[in-house]
């Protein structure tokens, strides 16, 4: 599947997290947060084992994927990221995020993802030292720094991951996108943006107010 790309650098995009939105009208969620202009939808993929959380798989993307013209960039909160990778993309995702944490052979990964015309990031949970993706940092598309524990929404952004950021964009150079994800809203995004972020996952952020539209121009606004 695979097709559209991440938006270039040179922007700041926010990529609203349906983690919280209602999971009972996804594509009813997807299309308020498109009709704000967002370019990207972040899909949070948990599968009990690397996370203590389990949400969805494939063929909800499959089904999702019907509904918009978004660039899916999904993050795999699972272990064996090589054994489901080609479904998630099969399903509609157009970036795919593995952690690692957990990769065996991350650059092989990459190379395997960008074979079949996704683009491909890795990601580094908060105690995950900056310098462990450098030997993929030259492949990667997008870099995701967790800016909270994975496994749930709705948790306390933490400076401390959030500020290698600094070390991410030093070793991946301006042209590919550095992406945080947890606690982002106007308070936080701005602070991530001054370390070197680029693109917002939010998800309570958006989802839990009843304007959509009017909580993603406040991040938007937040960060001018
Ligand atoms: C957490 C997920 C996030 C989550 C962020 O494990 O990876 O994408 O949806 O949620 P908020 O924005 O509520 O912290
Ligand atoms: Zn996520």
């Amino acid at each position: 599947m695979a097709g559209f790309r991440l938006p270039k650098t040179g922007t700041v995009e926010v990529a609203p997290s349906i983690l919280a939105a209602d999971f009972a009208d996804l594509a009813g969620e997807i299309a308020q947060v498109e009709a704000a202009g967002v370019k990207m939808i972040h899909l949070d993929v948990m599968d009990g084992h690397f996370v203590p959380n389990i949400t969805i798989g494939p063929p909800v993307i499959a089904k999702l994927r019907k509904h918009s013209k978004s660039v899916f960039d999904t993050h795999l909160m699972i272990t064996e990221p090589e054994r489901y990778a080609k479904a998630f993309i099969e399903a509609g995702s157009n970036h795919l995020t593995f952690h690692v944490e957990v990769a065996e052979r991350p650059v092989e990964l990459i190379e395997y993802i960008h074979g079949m015309g996704a683009s491909c990031g890795v990601c580094l949970n908060p105690e995950t030292d900056a310098d462990a993706i450098k030997d993929v940092a030259g492949l990667c598309d997008m870099v995701l720094v967790m800016t909270v524990h994975p496994g749930f929404g709705a948790q306390k952004f933490i400076d401390s991951a959030a500020q290698k950021c600094r070390r991410i964009r030093e070793l991946v150079g301006p042209d590919v996108r550095v992406e945080v994800d947890g606690g982002i809203n106007p308070e936080t995004c701005p602070v991530a943006v001054s370390y070197g972020a680029d693109t917002l996952v939010a998800g309570n952020a958006i989802f839990s107010k009843p304007d959509r539209a009017r909580a993603i121009e406040d991040i938007r606004a937040a960060c001018k």
